[in-house]
């Protein structure tokens, strides 16, 4: 078996640890006779599994007692949706911050419910996000929406927007478990399940309590907060195999040092690699540095007709997926979690030997 060094957006590598204690656990888990793909989701066997995986996650993020954590299916991009059918409450408009390619997908979906301000943009062909005073919020907005990691740009918030009494909605997709977070700031927090927290198929929902209970006319059952809390997000059949992939990644979360540990080793990481990017006359990032992702680094090579020639070499070196996006083009490496810092370093190493032989 060889496995190779996945620079993957997403769905994107999974600490080798983790799939390796599922592939022992595969056929029987811990002597129940069965694989956990085989359970009845109301079992006490795989009750025990969502609840320390509940219990797991709140530890790690440190979730006051006031926030429900929901383990539902749909995607981050559902959840552009069920914001909005959820925390308008009454209102006509809600505040977003438009910071790339998944701030405006959001921002689309908004619109079909309710007024969208967008209170602070991007602007084309920029890699930055705006000022934290030049946000332009309104006080009477249901909630302000951020993605505090665009996947795709490479660029991150490197403040937490003050949104005052107006409840703060995160997109951490990207980023969360990447680092310690003030859940307490938020109305919500939500991820799509396949960066940082396991296999696709999974959504993690963070939500402060006062926020759930009312929902915009003819939201669907499986789309309303309170349903799912109630039902302690088994009010259908729940992705039971990337709710207990979730946990395995929890619980190796919490061996390796939790998420104070996470933020030192993601930060060498993204630190090396910028480093070598800005040190060589061949790479360029494009993010103003402020605003530079710890997960996704996109960069260009001088000559983008060496793309092709950049992305094989790499991929006999054992270095994969790490083309980028197309709307941006060169590479993207993203370099989550389970990405070690050898990986880092073994693609440092590669890029500066092709810059040698190619510069
Ligand atoms: C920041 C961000 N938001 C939303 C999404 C969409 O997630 P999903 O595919 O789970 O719907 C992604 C996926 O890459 C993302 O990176």
């Amino acid at each position: 078996m060889s496995r190779v060094y996945n620079f993957s957006a997403g769905p994107a590598a999974l600490p080798e640890e983790v799939l390796k204690q599922a592939q022992e656990e595969m056929l029987d888990w811990q002597g129940s006779g069965m694989s956990v793909m085989e359970m009845s989701h109301r079992g006490k066997e795989f009750m025990s599994i969502a609840a320390q995986a509940e219990a797991d996650l709140r530890e790690l993020m440190a979730i006051p007692d006031n926030y429900k954590v929901l383990f539902l299916q749909g995607g981050a991009s559902s959840q552009f949706s069920m914001v909005p059918m959820n925390l308008l409450r009454g209102k006509a408009s809600a505040d977003y911050i438009n910071t790339g390619s998944w701030s405006k997908k959001a921002i689309a979906e908004a619109k079909k419910y309710c007024q969208v301000s967008v209170v602070g943009e991007t602007p084309a062909g920029e890699f930055t996000v705006p000022s934290a005073e030049s946000l332009k919020l309104n006080a009477d907005a249901a909630y302000l929406h951020y993605t505090p990691n665009e996947t795709i740009q490479g660029i991150e918030f490197p403040y937490v927007p003050a949104s005052g009494d107006v409840p703060l909605v995160g997109d951490f997709s990207s980023t969360i478990l990447s680092r310690p977070v003030d859940v307490s700031k938020y109305g919500v927090i939500y991820a799509g399940a396949q960066k940082n927290i396991g296999p696709a198929g999974l959504t993690v929902v963070i939500v402060r309590d006062d926020l759930v209970g009312e929902t915009v006319a003819g939201t669907p059952a499986m789309f309303d907060y309170q349903i799912q809390a109630d039902g302690e997000s088994m009010y259908n059949t729940p992705p039971t195999y990337g709710w207990y992939l979730a946990g395995l990644v929890f619980q190796w979360l919490k061996r390796n040092g939790g998420l104070t540990a996470m933020a030192e080793t993601n930060q060498r990481k993204a630190a090396a690699l910028y480093a070598a990017i800005d040190g060589s006359g061949f790479y360029n990032n494009p993010v103003e540095l402020s605003c530079r992702s710890w997960m996704n680094v996109p960069f260009t090579l001088a000559d983008a007709g060496l793309d092709a020639k950049f992305l094989t070499e790499a991929k006999e070196a054992g270095l994969v997926t790490l083309k980028g996006h197309r709307s941006v083009g060169g590479m993207r490496a993203s370099i989550y979690n389970a990405m070690p810092e050898a990986g880092v370093q073994a693609l440092i190493d590669f890029m500066a030997d092709f810059e040698k032989r190619n510069g």
